[in-house]
C-alpha cells in the first residue's frame, strides 16, 4: 500500500469563532459536545479524512496570541480560516487579520488554498456566507484558491463540504 499523503493545515481565526468546536468535531463528531475552553497557544491534532492525514495547528484567536500564527505560515500547505457570521462588531478585525496573513511574504509567495468558515449560521442575525465574503473582500481575492461555507461546528452542518473543498486542493 502506498504511503498517505500528509497536508499541514493552520486554522485560524479571532477568538470564539469556533475553531477549536470545528476540529473537535472533525476528529471526532462524537466527541465535539463535550465542552470547549479558550486555546492557549495552539494545540496540534491529527487526523485521516480523505485519504489524506491531517496535520491540524489549532490556533488561539486571542490577541495576544495571534503574533503566533505567522510563524507556521511557512511551513502549511493549507489555511482554515474560521470567523463567527454572529459577530458583526468584529467582522473588520477579522478582515484586518486576513490582510496581514495575505501580505505576510511566506503567504504571499505560495499557493495556498484558503478555506472559510462563516460559522455560528444557526445564531439569530448571523451573517450569511455571502455578507461575510462582502465583508472580508474576498472578491478581490484572485491569486489564492479560497472557498467559503456557512457552518455550524456544534452540529457539523457544513463542515464536510468546506473540508471535501480543502482536500481536493491538497491532493
Ligand atoms: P479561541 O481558542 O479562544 O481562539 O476560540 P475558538 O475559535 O477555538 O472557539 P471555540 O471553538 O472555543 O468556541 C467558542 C464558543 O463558541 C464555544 O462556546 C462554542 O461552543 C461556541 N460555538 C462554536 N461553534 C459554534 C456554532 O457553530 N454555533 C454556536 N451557536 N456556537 C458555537
Ligand atoms: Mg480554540
Amino acid at each position: 500500500k502506498s504511503k498517505k499523503k500528509t497536508a499541514c493545515i493552520l486554522c485560524i481565526g479571532l477568538d470564539n469563532s469556533g475553531k477549536t468546536t470545528i476540529i473537535n468535531h472533525l476528529k471526532s463528531p462524537e466527541s465535539s459536545h463535550q465542552d470547549v475552553v479558550p486555546t492557549v497557544g495552539f494545540n496540534v491534532e491529527k487526523f485521516m479524512m480523505s485519504n489524506l492525514v491531517f496535520t491540524v495547528f489549532d490556533m488561539s484567536g486571542q490577541g495576544r496570541y495571534r503574533n503566533l500564527w505567522e510563524h507556521y505560515y511557512k511551513e502549511t500547505n493549507g489555511i482554515i480560516f474560521v470567523v463567527d457570521s454572529a459577530d458583526k462588531l468584529r467582522m473588520a478585525v477579522a478582515k484586518d487579520e486576513l490582510d496581514q496573513l495575505l501580505k505576510h511574504p511566506s503567504v504571499a509567495a505560495k499557493r495556498i488554498p484558503i478555506l472559510f468558515f462563516a460559522n455560528k449560521m444557526d445564531v439569530r442575525d448571523a451573517l450569511s456566507a455571502v455578507k461575510c465574503t462582502k465583508l472580508l473582500g474576498l472578491e478581490s481575492l484572485k491569486e489564492k484558491p479560497w472557498h467559503i461555507c456557512a457552518s455550524n461546528a456544534t452540529t457539523g452542518e457544513g463542515l464536510n463540504e468546506g473540508v471535501g473543498w480543502l482536500s481536493e486542493q491538497l491532493q
